[in-house]
């Protein structure tokens, strides 16, 4: 495996990959490894001839108050990590190697950037977008894949490429969940223990929810109420928000159908953490 720190370098790889008709699937990170993110580099594996692997901290995508210096880093446990996984190149730029300027441009998806994270988080999707534009047009990638953990950054994502054109088939890959159902996610070990053992609440209220609509439930005042209950029966976690939503458009709904997902962000403690799933799947999820 390659460990690739420059533009110049990374854009040069990516070329002769073109010329030698060799296709690149691409997974964007901001490192600390976690298995949701292995089993994206093993999709991308399946998608192409090489995976490329970016780890990047961007910076232009945290708000002043996030953890933007105590997000966690491990670039020699991440390389090992991706060395593992047949990585053909870790994509690992520092700050002024990606923004040597202060960068004046910006891409916005708008409408779909706007709810859910986007209310509490502003700008935090402008700043997912650009990194990932840049991504794209430094790796031309043939396909990238990005977590449904994630939801409204794939949904973003999805529609940036599709409005700008790319080329690139953008993969989802379904969220990994720890044994007891937490999503996993980097934010995971700012956890206490206390906070740890609530925090599986989360997927506990999307496994009622699921069932609720199983039931013949389908108002989602109701089912948003129960998913309530059940997160505030923890003290240490806050409802960020609590909605369902359209899969595609990412609009309200008042009513389930098979489009319908269960979107969430809580804080317990200092940690944020989100969650979603589909209401109307079989599958307690991946
Ligand atoms: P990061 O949080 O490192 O996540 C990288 C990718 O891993 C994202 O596509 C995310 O959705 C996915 N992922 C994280 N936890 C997951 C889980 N438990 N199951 C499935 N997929 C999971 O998301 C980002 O970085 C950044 O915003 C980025 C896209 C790299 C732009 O900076």
């Amino acid at each position: 495996m390659e460990i690739i720190k420059t533009l110049n370098r990374m854009s040069a790889w990516a070329k002769a990959q073109e010329k030698s008709a060799k296709q690149i699937s691409l997974v964007p990170t901001m490192g600390s490894f976690h298995e949701g993110h292995l089993r994206l580099m093993r999709r991308a594996a399946e998608l192409a001839d090489l995976v490329v692997v970016s780890l990047f901290v961007n910076p232009i995508q945290f708000g002043p108050a996030e953890d933007l210096t105590s997000y966690p880093r491990n670039m020699e446990r991440d390389a090992a990590l991706a060395r593992e996984e047949g990585v053909a190149v870790l994509f690992a730029p520092d700050q002024e190697a990606m923004y040597p300027d202060p960068p004046l441009t910006r891409v916005v998806v708008s409408g779909l950037s706007a709810g859910l994270c986007g209310l509490t988080r502003p700008g935090h999707f402008d700043g997912v977008c650009t990194v990932v534009a840049k991504l794209f047009n430094i790796v031309r990638p043939a396909a990238a894949v990005f977590g449904e953990k994630d939801y409204q950054q794939l949904a973003v994502i999805r529609r940036m490429a599709m409005d700008l054109n790319w080329n690139i088939d953008i993969v989802a890959h379904p969220i990994v969940r720890d044994d007891d159902g937490l999503a996993l996610s980097s934010r995971n070990r700012y956890l206490s223990p206390d906070e740890r053992q609530s925090a599986p609440a989360l997927f506990k209220a999307i496994k009622v929810a699921r069932k609720m609509v199983r039931g013949g439930i389908i108002d989602a005042d109701r089912l948003l109420a129960e998913v309530e209950t059940i997160i505030n029966m923890h003290d240490n976690i806050e409802i960020e928000y609590l909605s369902i939503i359209d899969c595609e458009n990412l609009q309200v709904k008042t009513r389930i159908d098979k489009r319908s997902l269960l979107a969430m962000a809580v804080r317990i403690g200092g940690t944020r953490l989100i969650d979603n799933a589909m209401l109307f799947e079989e599958t307690e999820g991946a």
